[in-house]
């Protein structure tokens, strides 16, 4: 009774004395407090052992979002260097469980479908702007039979016709861009190239029709529905928001361009005379001989916009700014293609790009340092021993690998944070390849792909949900590498050596903008 009076005397007189504000920042104030301690003292008082340990974190709900947030790189290394390759952390409130290094890889992304789901951690997100019935909103089953539709899409005989299409693009793009007047200047890089990338996916993937409406309608109803991807939406993805109500207009827009497409191709009106994924899809049919409806090949075409447009164009980035950083490495790639290809440098194919290893290198080499999904996440659907620990994840919780992470270490690369594509003159570290004898296949549905077991180099994940754009993604690198390469110098501005940051504000990871370089046209 003493010390009650004690304690509510005083701040009785206060709430008599003190303004409505300050009441509520002082009440406001001692919650947080409160929360503080009891949070500290749970973390400090009540460890699980058999789960894996907790990232020490003052705020509840907040967690190790911000540090996780701001750079989720360091802050794997750094955990890692505390807790070792398995923790767990708090982001926005919900449990994360992390596994790193190759057996964390393989823990998660070869992980059996009783046991980790893709699905109900994507949906929320990737499903209002994807659409009905494809990719997360329908089972696994069917999602496995859509990626066999893509991936048999992508024929030889339709990865030779888009390189000279991307080929055309990219050429027809250096001479008219604004950025380009001239015979030398300066860019932004990362604006610029997400341009230049959407153009060629849109040529070449997509289609005549939808390449010729980004030059008008199509651009701002991609942006629109990019909003949908924005990282408040795992968590509100359902809310009325002004991002939302424009994420759903430009969806339901873009379904109804790609629908009239399809019928007028349907109709006999357009005569078939290119390989793009529209033309594939119409003639392709599930395993029980339904045809794909109209509304599904348009959520299609707009995962493979979505998915293929961040990555490619992030990754296009880093190797114009990685080069511009290291000038002499483009002069190389000028004599690759000069002493491989002829002096005159012939119109490129696609048989010419696996005869310039040092183009291929660099692609890799840039996967390595930055590839643009720097976390990959998973449902636990039941209790689960972690791979190589006594620890067991629960159901519900959301475990997440980052191959990224694997790829920068120093037990796999020597220098790890050195961008050097020669480091992959001798081949070293290839597994990622589904030609190579020496590495576990498996086929989930949709064709053969390594499994990347013990791979710590896997920029396109593993397992069932392992990337279909790979191929077209070398393909669309390289060609646009070889085109510039042959057409401008570039350097940093000043001449420096530098490169610029990350920018992980957004599901993907991306060069700092503004990123400017100098360019200089060669003659
Ligand atoms: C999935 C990386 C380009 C289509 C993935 C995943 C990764 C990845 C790591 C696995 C995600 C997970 O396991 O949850 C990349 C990189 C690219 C690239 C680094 C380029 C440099 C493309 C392109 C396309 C594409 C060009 C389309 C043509 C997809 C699709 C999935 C996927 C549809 C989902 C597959 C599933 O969940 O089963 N990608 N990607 N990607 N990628 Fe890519």
């Amino acid at each position: 009774m003493g010390i009650l009076a004690a304690v509510t005397g005083p701040l009785g007189e206060f709430a008599a004395t003190a303004s409505f504000p300050v009441v509520l920042a002082a009440t406001f104030t001692a919650f947080v407090v409160v929360s503080v301690v009891l949070n500290v003292l749970h973390q400090l008082l009540f460890k699980k052992p058999k789960e894996p340990p907790v990232v020490f974190h003052w705020f509840p709900v907040i967690g190790s979002t911000i540090t996780y947030g701001m750079d989720p790189y360091r802050f794997f290394f750094e955990n890692r260097a505390k807790y070792g390759d398995v923790f767990t952390f708090v982001l926005l409130g919900k449990k994360n469980t992390v596994c790193l290094d190759t057996t964390g890889n393989n823990f998660i992304l070869n992980g059996k479908l009783r046991d980790v789901n893709a699905e109900e951690i994507y949906n929320p997100l990737c499903g209002p702007v994807f659409g009905k019935d494809v990719v997360y909103d329908c089972p696994n089953a069917k999602l496995m039979e859509q990626k066999k539709f893509v991936k048999f899409g992508l024929t030889q005989d339709a990865l030779r016709s888009y390189v000279t299409l991307i080929t055309a693009e990219v050429e027809d793009f250096l001479k008219r861009h604004q950025a380009f007047k001239g015979q030398k200047g300066t860019f932004d890089v990362p604006k610029v190239m997400a341009e230049l990338t959407i153009y060629t996916a849109s040529r070449t993937l997509q289609g005549e029709e939808v390449r010729n409406s980004f030059d008008s309608s199509f651009a701002a109803l991609y942006h629109d529905l990019d909003g949908g991807f924005s990282p408040v939406n795992f968590m509100l993805s359902w809310a009325p928001l002004p991002h939302n109500r424009k994420r759903d207009n430009a969806h339901n827009k873009m379904i109804e361009v790609y629908s009239s497409i399809v019928e007028k191709r349907r109709s006999g009106a357009v005569k078939k005379d290119s390989h793009d994924m529209i033309w594939h899809l119409m003639e392709c049919k599930y395993k029980d001989g339904t045809p794909v409806p109209n509304h599904e090949i348009a959520g299609i075409m707009i995962a493979l916009l979505m998915a293929g447009q961040h990555s490619s164009s992030s990754t296009i980035a880093w190797i114009l700014l990685r080069l511009a950083s290291k000038p002499e490495l483009l002069e190389e790639l000028l004599e690759e293609q000069k002493t491989v290809l002829g002096a005159d440098l012939p119109p490129l194919t696609q048989d010419d790009l696996s005869r310039l290893p040092l183009h291929s290198q660099t692609v890799k080499e840039t996967l390595r340092i930055h590839a643009p999904i720097h976390s990959i996440m998973r449902k636990v659907k039941q209790p689960m021993v972690v791979d190589g620990t006594n620890y067991t994840v629960p159901a519900g919780r959301t475990l997440m690998s980052s191959p990224g992470t694997s790829a920068q270490m120093d037990r796999h690369f020597v220098n790890p944070s050195v961008w050097d594509p020669h480091r992959w003159d001798a081949g070293q570290h290839d597994y990622d390849d589904a030609d190579n004898d020496d590495v576990e296949k498996i086929d989930y549905g949709w064709g053969v792909v390594s499994k990347g077991t013990n791979s710590p180099y896997l920029p396109f994940g593993a397992g069932r949900h392992r990337c279909i754009g790979e191929q077209f993604a070398y393909v669309q690198l390289q060609t646009i590498l070889c085109a510039f390469v042959r057409e401008f110098r570039v350097r940093n501005v000043g001449g420096g050596r530098e490169v610029v940051g990350t920018d992980y504000s957004s599901l993907f990871s991306r060069p700092l903008a503004p990123a400017v370089v100098e360019w200089e046209r060669r003659n």
